[in-house]
């Protein structure tokens, strides 16, 4: 039997990176791609090119060197943005101008400003414009979900009259429900003269917590493209989570495939689905929630007795999926010394990581002092550790050389740290309102930088006492955010490397002369 595809369009990079706080490097964003493409998305979403120079480098990079998706670049519907979205793709070898323009009554009147005739112009201007770089475009009429009917039937036809090859229906701010979404689409299919030759997208945020439930409503009444992000990211409560759509379509292949000759699949190698969350997470510092659907720590972790009594009877009891077709291992598989480095490489490649002969030996070495302190490693753990040293580098201008903390009852933690760099070797020591206070002031003193610390959070990768531990933290400088990992089995020691790790992404930044990120409004 034949297959029908969903197209997955991944915009991470775009609108996941409009998440407050989730600001990613060039080099992120290619390293984020490139699993992308290994993941299998059908298109990515490389950036906003107009909106900074930074931006435009970064979709430009990406076209240049990602092979196999579709590359999109966004643009407003105006002739400057078209252009720049137009010169960032060129060197792609699938090219999209995704082209948008609001059209619900309250985003015309107070944020264009214009009436529906001359929305309806600018929107077959900008596809007639973008045809004129690419053959594929999409159009979007932003606040689809709040916009009048007749009206979206109306310029959905003129810009198919125009060139328009996809038409995208944004719940740009999470207000409809999925009955709704899924009539809007019925609609649109029956009503729109010549929308049988266009893809129909979804494109939903999830500000009622129904981005995937409406994106997966709008496939059953007809949608054939989905717009998602790794781990739901994006603007406020973020958008419809791609490993969600994707695990949805698969395990209910019965009920979208039902009472069709053809059973609606996707492209994703769905082995890469957990490396590629924890990727995204570890870039952009968003730690994905323990009960995170799919790729959450607690998906596969069953806890009450009855349930791990018909776990271990029968899988299917209480599992649904696997925790194999996400690409982890059973869970619960532990390694340790013993474990050996063919078996750790093998765990590696079983974990969907291929790593280079360096990386390795970085990586085992690194596992070998993980497996002495930790009695029992997980494949989580693994995950973390490959992660943490083979995440795009920047230059170690600070090195944590040594650190020691004081913790006596009634009396202030106080911290001393050693940090290497250039100059040699400086000493400090500090009083703190915690032990990780007191670190960081440390720290502030050694290195001379004092950037403002936003925020910082502390996850226990696997469970027990002797759990990896992972820091984040943010700073902030000049308005730019900047954001540091750190792992160890000792939290202090964890949230002393996060910190280190941020110093050096902002220092080494500024000594470049990267300028900082324009949010540009939609
Ligand atoms: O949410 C939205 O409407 C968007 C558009 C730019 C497609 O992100
Ligand atoms: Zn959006």
């Amino acid at each position: 039997m034949a297959e029908e595809k969903i197209i997955i369009f991944d915009t991470t990079l775009r609108d996941g990176e409009q998440a407050p706080g989730a600001s990613l490097s060039i080099t992120e964003k290619l390293e984020i791609a490139q699993q992308l493409a290994i993941l299998g998305v059908d298109v990515i979403e490389a950036g906003f090119s107009v909106s900074s120079p930074a931006q435009f480098e970064a979709t430009a990079r990406v076209a240049e060197q990602v092979i196999g998706p579709t590359i999109a670049g966004l643009a407003r519907a105006n002739e400057k943005d078209i252009e720049a979205a137009g010169k960032a793709i060129a060197k792609a070898k699938k090219r999209r101008i995704h082209t948008f323009i609001a059209t619900s009554p309250i985003h015309m009147k107070y944020k264009l400003k214009k009436n529906s005739d001359e929305v309806l112009k600018m929107a077959v201007e900008a596809v007639k414009y973008a045809k004129t770089f690419t053959n594929d475009v999409e159009f979007s009429p932003e606040d689809a979900c709040r916009s009048d009917m007749s009206f979206l039937i109306e310029i959905l036809t003129a810009v198919i009259e125009a060139g328009a090859t996809t038409l995208n229906i944004p719940d740009t701010v999470g207000y409809i429900l999925p009955y709704e979404y899924g009539r809007i689409i019925a609609q649109l299919k029956s009503n729109v003269p010549g929308i049988d030759k266009c893809i129909i997208s979804t494109h939903c945020h999830n500000d009622l917590g129904m981005a995937v439930a409406n994106s997966l409503t709008g496939v059953r009444n007809g949608a054939r493209q989905v717009e998602c992000t790794i781990n739901g990211l994006g603007e406020r409560a973020g958008n419809a989570a791609l490993e969600e759509i994707v695990m949805a379509i698969q395990t209910r292949a019965d009920f979208f495939g039902k009472d069709k000759a053809k059973p609606l699949t996707t492209n994703i190698n769905t082995k890469q689905i957990y490396k590629t969350s924890q990727l995204v997470s570890r870039l952009t510092g968003f730690v994905v929630q323990p009960n995170k659907a799919i790729v959450g720590a607690n998906a596969f972790a069953h806890e009450a007795g009855v349930h791990v009594d018909g776990i271990l009877k029968e899988r299917t009891t209480y599992e649904i999926i696997t925790p194999e077709s996400i690409g982890l291992g059973s869970s619960r598989m532990v390694l340790g010394r013993h474990t050996g480095r063919h078996g750790f490489v093998d765990r590696c490649k079983q974990l969907g990581f291929k790593l280079t002969e360096q990386e390795i030996e970085h990586t085992y070495q690194r596992f070998l002092e993980i497996a002495d302190k930790k009695k029992e490693v997980f494949e989580e753990d693994v995950a973390t550790i490959i992660n943490d040293e083979i995440r795009v580098v920047v230059e170690k201008i600070y090195e944590l050389e040594y650190l020691r903390v004081l913790i006596e009852t009634e009396k202030a933690p106080t911290a001393t740290v050693k940090i290497k760099s250039k100059e040699g070797i400086k000493e400090a020591s500090a009083e703190g309102d915690g032990p990780v206070d007191a670190a960081y002031e440390a720290i502030r003193e050694a290195t001379g930088q004092s950037p403002k610390l936003e925020s910082y959070s502390i996850k226990a990768v696997t469970g027990g006492k002797e759990a990896l531990g992972e820091a984040t933290v943010r700073i902030k400088q000049n308005g730019r955010t900047y954001i540091g990992r750190g792992v160890s089995t000792d939290i202090i020691e964890a949230s002393a490397k996060a910190y280190v790790d941020a110093i050096n992404r902002m220092v080494s930044i500024n000594d470049k002369g990267t300028e900082p990120e324009l949010k540009v409004e939609l």
